[in-house]
């Protein structure tokens, strides 16, 4: 169980690192926070690429940002896209942020603050892992 504290937290890591997204291209600025085994939050924003396919997402960025400091466990992710709308990960995500357990918590936020929470298993139904091999 994340503690209520913790999740308000890391939607605010996750709107704040929302403001730093690259998005020239489709415009849209989408903004992660990920919560390390340490407890530490680390933030990620979408950066796109002028060869489109390279453009790597939010969510990425925030956990590959927390390997790359040294977490072995990513506790939870948090996203944030829009005013109104809860944000929904893509399916490339979905499969990163299951890397570090079935039962990861997912947070789908808006920029005004409501959330909804998901186990990522529920997200991913029957996923391959790292169990799999
Ligand atoms: N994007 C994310 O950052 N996360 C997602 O889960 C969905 C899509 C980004 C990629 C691209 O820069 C923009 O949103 C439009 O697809």
């Amino acid at each position: 169980m994340i503690p209520a504290r913790t999740i308000q937290k890391l939607i605010r890591a996750a709107s704040q690192a929302r403001k730093n997204a690259y998005a020239p291209y489709s415009k849209f600025h989408v903004g992660a926070a990920a919560l390390g085994g340490s407890g530490k939050i680390y933030g990620g924003c979408n950066v796109e690429n002028a060869s489109y396919g390279l453009t790597i997402c939010a969510e990425r960025s925030a956990i590959f940002g927390a390997v790359s400091a040294g977490e072995k466990k990513i506790r939870a992710v948090a996203i944030v896209y829009h005013p109104e709308h809860l944000a929904s990960p893509c399916g490339a995500c979905r499969q990163v942020i299951r890397e570090f357990g079935k039962s990861t918590t997912v947070i789908l936020a808006n920029t005004r603050g409501k959330f909804r929470i998901e186990p990522v298993e529920q997200l991913l139904p029957g996923s391959f892992g790292p169990e799999d091999l």
